[in-house]
């Protein structure tokens, strides 16, 4: 009777040392299992609507008019040319805002998204001063003087217009 006893009692206490162990594995599997799960509906749960996403325009277009070219031009040349130059093309103190390595850095990439960077970046030296129609206007000059022709309306201050047009180096 004495050596059954034992028996359940080593029994038992086997036991009760697996039951952790089998908590952690199953915790571990329970975690392990729900993280891909996360990661995947994560970014759906972020993105803004589909149809904000949208693009309906591209700056071949003629996204700006000829008017606010002209506002953008006087803009660039106070606020911009110390450093990216008279004639865009950077130099020490900042990259060149044409060409062929500038529309790299933003082809694929929205109007809008150019806009706010020069809204909250620029002038490097103290960004975030810039009105959102300098920012637009100064944008219109850009696009011109990356060869986007003008058209008859100026481009918007309001970035879900913005955003839905697409900056693409080829026609
Ligand atoms: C104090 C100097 C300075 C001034 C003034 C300045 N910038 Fe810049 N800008 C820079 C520097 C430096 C960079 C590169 C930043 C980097 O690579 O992180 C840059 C980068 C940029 C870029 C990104 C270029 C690319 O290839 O992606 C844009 C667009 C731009 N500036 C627009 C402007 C506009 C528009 C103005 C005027 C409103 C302006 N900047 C004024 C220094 C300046």
């Amino acid at each position: 009777m004495k050596r059954v006893a034992s028996r359940w009692l080593m029994a038992a206490g086997g036991l009760a040392c697996l039951v952790p162990v089998l908590f952690l594995g199953l915790a571990r599997l329970g975690a392990e299992g729900s993280a891909p799960a996360a990661l995947a509906s994560a970014p759906a749960a972020d993105a803004p609507p589909a149809t904000k996403l949208a693009v309906t325009r591209s700056v071949w277009e003629g996204v700006y008019s000829k008017e606010q070219l002209g506002r953008g031009q006087k803009a660039y040349n106070s606020l911009c040319a110390r450093c990216h130059g008279d004639n865009l093309l950077g130099g020490e103190e900042a990259t060149p805002l044409v060409g062929k390595e500038f529309l790299k850095n933003w082809t694929a990439k929205s109007v809008g998204a150019l806009v706010e960077y020069t809204r909250k970046e620029m002038p490097s030296d103290g960004p975030g001063k810039l009105s959102r129609q300098q920012c637009a206007d100064v944008t219109a000059f850009l696009l011109s003087a990356n060869s986007f022709p003008a058209g008859s309306a100026d481009l918007a201050t309001d970035l879900e217009v913005t955003n839905q047009i697409l900056i693409n180096d080829k026609k």
